[in-house]
């Protein structure tokens, strides 16, 4: 089965550059970024209102959130606690982005809080953010497997999914964060999470690590997924996953969906010759 069209959602601005152990200039991001908006995204992810402190790399936020705004763009950017909403309506962030683990470990040591607490804070987060007029993605991370606990249950993604929706997020993101899932997974995880919540807009994020990214984008089209996150040049990792790599790149993932007559809407030759400057970019 080959949905008609999908939507690509960029979030190598965020995720791509997130866990660079070098600062990268703002110029060089904005160039990036501008770079991207020419490829013709609906959607690019491209700051994040973290602490300063625990992820450096994001500590230019609101000045590439302004530089997106200028654009023109529709960009997303995390925000994990009220102080970074707060962050977020002040430069008028049109579409942000709380995340969450399907794993408590995980969650204490990416959000510094147990799940619990994340979501209490969520809940009126999301309620401030939606009086505020903005669009709200819900990731879940380690959707599949964690570092730190191995395999993740259906049960605990159920859980922190069904929260999120009662708290009224527009987009569930289903995250591989260190990209241990394999295609048969992700294909049933989807099938029965489309079947709890059949009126939930879903969204994959796969990272590459065991190169079954890919593969993994097509199994959840199978379940009828249609809105994917990729990056430029397949850079990407989190800070707090150990051993994860980057995240699907976005020049493959639109190459072959491309071939296999699924619109994207996007510019493949604009893509391919982005993704080296993109690479230039990471020390890694
Ligand atoms: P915390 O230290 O627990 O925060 O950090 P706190 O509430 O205890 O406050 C401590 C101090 O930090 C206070 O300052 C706050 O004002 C300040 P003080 O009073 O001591 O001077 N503070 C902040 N400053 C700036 N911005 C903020 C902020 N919040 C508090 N937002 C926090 C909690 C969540 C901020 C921290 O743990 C953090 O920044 N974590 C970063 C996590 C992260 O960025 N992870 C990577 C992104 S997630 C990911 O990559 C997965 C994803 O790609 C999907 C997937 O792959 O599955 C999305
Ligand atoms: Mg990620």
């Amino acid at each position: 089965y080959v949905p008609k069209e999908v939507e690509i959602i960029e979030v190598g601005p965020r995720d791509g550059l997130q866990n660079e152990p070098i600062p990268i200039s703002s110029a060089k991001k904005k160039q990036l970024i501008r770079r991207l908006a020419d490829c013709g995204f609906s959607r690019i992810e491209t700051a994040s209102f973290v602490h300063p402190k625990w992820v450096p790399q994001m500590s230019d936020a609101e000045e590439i959130a302004r530089f997106s705004q200028e654009l023109g763009l529709t960009y997303l950017a995390l925000t994990p606690n009220m102080k970074a909403l707060e962050r977020a309506i002040f430069v008028h962030v049109p579409q942000i982005a709380v995340f969450i683990g399907a794993s408590e470990t995980f969650n204490r040591k990416n959000i510094n809080r147990s799940i619990n607490d994340s979501l209490t804070e969520y809940k009126r987060l999301i309620e401030r953010a939606k009086k505020a007029g903005m669009f709200v993605r819900g990731y879940v991370s380690m959707a599949f497997f964690c570092p730190y606990e191995g395999a993740v249950s259906l049960e605990q993604v159920r859980n922190v999914c069904e929260s999120l929706i009662k708290f009224g997020v527009d987009e569930i993101d289903i995250g591989d964060t260190n990209g241990q899932a394999n295609p048969r997974l992700v294909y049933e995880r989807f099938l029965k999470l489309q079947e709890l919540f059949q009126e939930t807009s879903f969204v994959a994020h796969f990272h590459d690590t065991e190169k079954m990214a890919l593969a993994n984008v097509i199994a959840a089209l199978q379940a009828g997924i249609t809105k994917f996150d990729s990056s430029i040049g397949g850079l990407g990792g989190c800070p707090f996953s150990p051993g994860a790599t980057g995240n699907v790149a976005t020049e493959e993932l639109v190459n072959m969906l491309e071939k296999m007559g699924c619109e994207t809407n996007l510019n493949v030759d604009l893509l391919k010759q982005l993704s080296s400057f993109a690479k230039s970019l990471s020390s890694r």
